[in-house]
């Protein structure tokens, strides 16, 4: 390094080359232009908790680890790059890792800065830099050289500088900002077109930016051919139906344009379909209605294409789709060889479950990992085809209308591991067939259906599931013994089962990793597993059966306990007072009788113990005395949750 400065500064001045033998003779590296500018920024720092900056220092500093004295060499602090031909600071990295509000940098980017008039790469990301102003700084369009500008997470608010139009030699945009909350002020831009001299731009990333007066930006953003990766998320986008006449953008990879509600237009008129290029494309929560074009079924490279809704969810959790976002399935997805996700979530007004299969990648292999389908109202029978799809890992068809039997080929999807049929009218029964390969299956949610599982009792499966949901699938009457395999289940719900049987005696072991666990609404006689208190379980249904017998020792983790309306008899045991996590429980409608034993649960838990106390006296059963605990008013049942 020291030679080629050398080389430099022999045709220039004398005493610059003497001024430079002693800059080099300290073993200083940089320029003291450029040192001075870097330390007047620092002194715009407040707080610098992670100590990014705390190799900074004017006048050297001693390393630790071998004593010596290190000159003022500014190209070796931290976070700074200088050229190895001309010494120039060209790199800034001060990106705050931790990406936590409370460890980056604290203060304002100092106008000092713009002496590193060589900077090509500046990354100052999640930091609180916006300083007292919170406007992005102009001087920053002055950096001609820069390639590489990064200052997402940063919350500025103000106008987006049209100055930064003259980084002409920028790859990389990435003004990612928090999203932008009805509280929070908001970074805008309101005339996009400086964007356009951005001509080396590949990727741009405005998401937050409201750009809801840019109603051209279709066409701005056409006039930077360079572009391969394009964010718009969250930037209260207006129209999508100005169609450039001729599409630059020929490099385009990565679109997202998702949470943009107000981006209303019919589907069809859009010019997003007309970008071959695409390998992801995100619509989600756009208001775009209407036809989904034919043009689709040309975007070749396609890879992931999320066109989902997020749609609202009213008090019983089932979808309520806002108007005028529905659309009608009409392209033809056969050619999309490359797709690996297509995400059609609450957007289907309504539509042929077999017709959608029909239309859907038709290749060899077929690559389709991820089909959401759920909370549209699609009916009809599910089609054999679904065997074809033989990369499935998640077949997502929650809360459509499907009617009729589930086909045996999904059987054959050897790496399908979530499986969501659940609030559809499908019937009849799941044998060993449906499940015969697979293999990967973790969740499985059967539930409202009119299902049937009839499996051989000696019957293993192939998997270990993690969740099942089974709530009104017939399978009893005896307790499934197949489940006795199932010791990775988290969460199991086999309510209204059809169960009229005893707990099996593996119960506790089978199920010790089970945090949720619901069987209410069956015949289940007998008396509760005896050796439950080591099981994980947080929240136990048994309620509306014909337990009998008395409360044994309780999972120690139990946040809710319910097994009322059984024929639980006996006192409550002292032992319920270990549980330190319950804050719901009710007993009610059963045949105990005594005193609630006096412990601290009354205390730490008193107003959902009195309410369920209040159910307890209130019923028919009034065996329990109420010595200890007042009545109160409460009357609400909120232990639920
Ligand atoms: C500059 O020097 C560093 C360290 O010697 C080296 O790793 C890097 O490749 C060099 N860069 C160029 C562009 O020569
Ligand atoms: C910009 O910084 C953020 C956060 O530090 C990072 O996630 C993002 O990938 C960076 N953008 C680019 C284009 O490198
Ligand atoms: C975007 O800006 C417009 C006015 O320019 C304003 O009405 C709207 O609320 C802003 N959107 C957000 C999400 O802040
Ligand atoms: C699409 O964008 C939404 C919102 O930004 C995001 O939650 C979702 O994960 C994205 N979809 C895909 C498939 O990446
Ligand atoms: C579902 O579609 C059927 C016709 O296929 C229609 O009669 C019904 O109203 C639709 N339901 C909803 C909620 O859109
Ligand atoms: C299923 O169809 C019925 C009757 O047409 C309708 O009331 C219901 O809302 C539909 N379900 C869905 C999820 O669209
Ligand atoms: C199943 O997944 C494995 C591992 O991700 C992969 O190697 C294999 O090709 C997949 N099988 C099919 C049929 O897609
Ligand atoms: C399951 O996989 C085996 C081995 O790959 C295959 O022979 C069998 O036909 C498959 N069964 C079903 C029902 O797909
Ligand atoms: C449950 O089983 C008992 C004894 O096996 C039998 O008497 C009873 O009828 C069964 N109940 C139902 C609803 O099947
Ligand atoms: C529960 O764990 C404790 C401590 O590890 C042990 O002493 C006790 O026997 C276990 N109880 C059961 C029912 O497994």
């Amino acid at each position: 390094m020291s030679t080629a400065i050398i080389i430099v500064s022999t045709t220039t001045s004398s005493s610059f080359f003497f001024f430079l033998l002693l800059m080099i003779t300290t073993g200083g590296g940089c320029k003291p232009r450029e040192r001075d500018a870097l330390l007047a920024f620092k002194e715009g720092i407040v707080k610098d908790p992670a100590g990014l900056l705390s190799s900074w220092q004017r006048g050297g500093h001693y390393d630790d680890d071998d004593d010596q004295l290190l000159e003022e060499d500014c190209c070796q602090w931290r976070g700074v790059r200088c050229s190895n031909l001309t010494g120039h600071v060209v790199k800034l990295n001060l990106r705050n890792d931790y990406a936590d509000v409370g460890t980056g940098l604290v203060g304002e980017i100092g106008h000092s800065l713009i002496s590193l008039e060589h900077l090509r790469y500046l990354d100052l990301s999640m930091n609180n830099l916006a300083g007292p102003t919170g406007h992005v700084p102009e001087f920053l369009g002055s950096f001609r050289s820069l390639r590489y500008l990064n200052l997402s997470g940063i919350v500025f608010s103000g106008m987006v500088p049209p100055q930064l139009g003259k980084l002409s030699n920028l790859k990389f945009l990435d003004f990612s900002g928090m999203l932008p909350s009805s509280m929070a002020p908001f970074l805008y831009i309101s005339d996009a077109s400086w964007l356009a001299h951005l001509s080396n731009l590949q990727y741009l990333n405005l998401n937050g930016v409201n750009l809801s007066t840019v109603l051209d930006w279709p066409h701005v953003l056409n006039m930077i051919p360079s572009l391969k990766f394009l964010s718009l998320s969250s930037c209260s986008l207006q129209s999508a139906n100005q169609y450039p006449t001729q599409i630059n953008l020929r490099q385009l990879e990565i679109l997202d344009l998702s949470n943009n509600y107000e981006l209303s237009d019919q589907a069809e008129s859009s010019w997003i379909w007309s970008l071959t290029s695409l390998k992801y494309l995100n619509l989600s929560s756009t208001s775009l209605y209407g036809e989904i074009p034919q043009a689709l079924g040309n975007m070749l490279s396609l890879q992931v294409l999320d066109f989902s809704y997020n749609g609202e969810e009213d008090s019983t959790g089932m979808s309520v789709s806002k108007k005028g976002n529905m659309c009608i399935m009409k392209a033809n997805l056969k050619n999309l060889c490359n797709l690996e996700v297509l995400d059609l979530d609450y957007r289907l007004a309504y539509g042929e479950i077999s017709e959608i299969f029909e239309s859907l990648p038709q290749c060899s292999p077929n690559k389709l990992k991820e089909l959401h389908l759920a909370n549209n109202n699609l009916t009809g029978n599910l089609p054999k085809l679904v065997g074809r799809l033989t990369s499935l890992v998640t077949l997502d068809l929650f809360n459509n209308n499907i009617t009729g039997q589930v086909p045996s080929e999904i059987g054959m999807l050897t790496n399908l591991t979530n499986l969501y049929l659940h609030y559809n009218c499908l019937d009849g029964v799941i044998t060993e067939e449906h499940f015969a390969n697979l293999t990967s299956l973790k969740s499985i949610y059967l539930c409202y259906n009119y299902l049937e599982i009839v499996v051989d009792p000696e019957w293993l499966p192939p998997f270990r599931l993690e969740k099942a949901y089974f709530a009104s699938t017939s399978m009893g009457p005896s307790f499934p013994s197949w489940l006795q395999s199932q010791v990775d289940i988290l969460e199991l719900a086999m309510s209204d089962a059809g169960i009229n049987d005893t707990f099996p005696d593996w119960f506790s072991t089978t199920f010790s990793k089970a945090t949720f666990l619901e069987m209410s609404q069956n015949q289940i006689a007998g008396g509760l597993p005896t050796n439950m208190e080591n099981m994980s379980l947080e929240k136990l249904y048994l309620d509306c059966n014909h337990i009998a017998d008395r409360i044994p020792r309780m999972p120690r983790n139990l946040m809710l306990l319910d097994i009322s309306y059984n024929l639980i008899s006996g006192d409550v045991p002292q032992s319920i007072c270990e549980l330190q996590k319950l804050n719901g429980l009710d007993l009610s409608n059963n045949l105990l009788e005594g005193e609630f034993p006096q412990c601290s649960l009354m205390s730490r838990v008193y107003v959902k113990v009195i309410v369920v106390w209040a159910k307890l006296t209130g019923r028919t059963d009034e065996r329990l005395r109420m010595s200890q605990v007042a009545w109160s008013s409460i009357d609400s049942d909120e232990y639920y949750e």
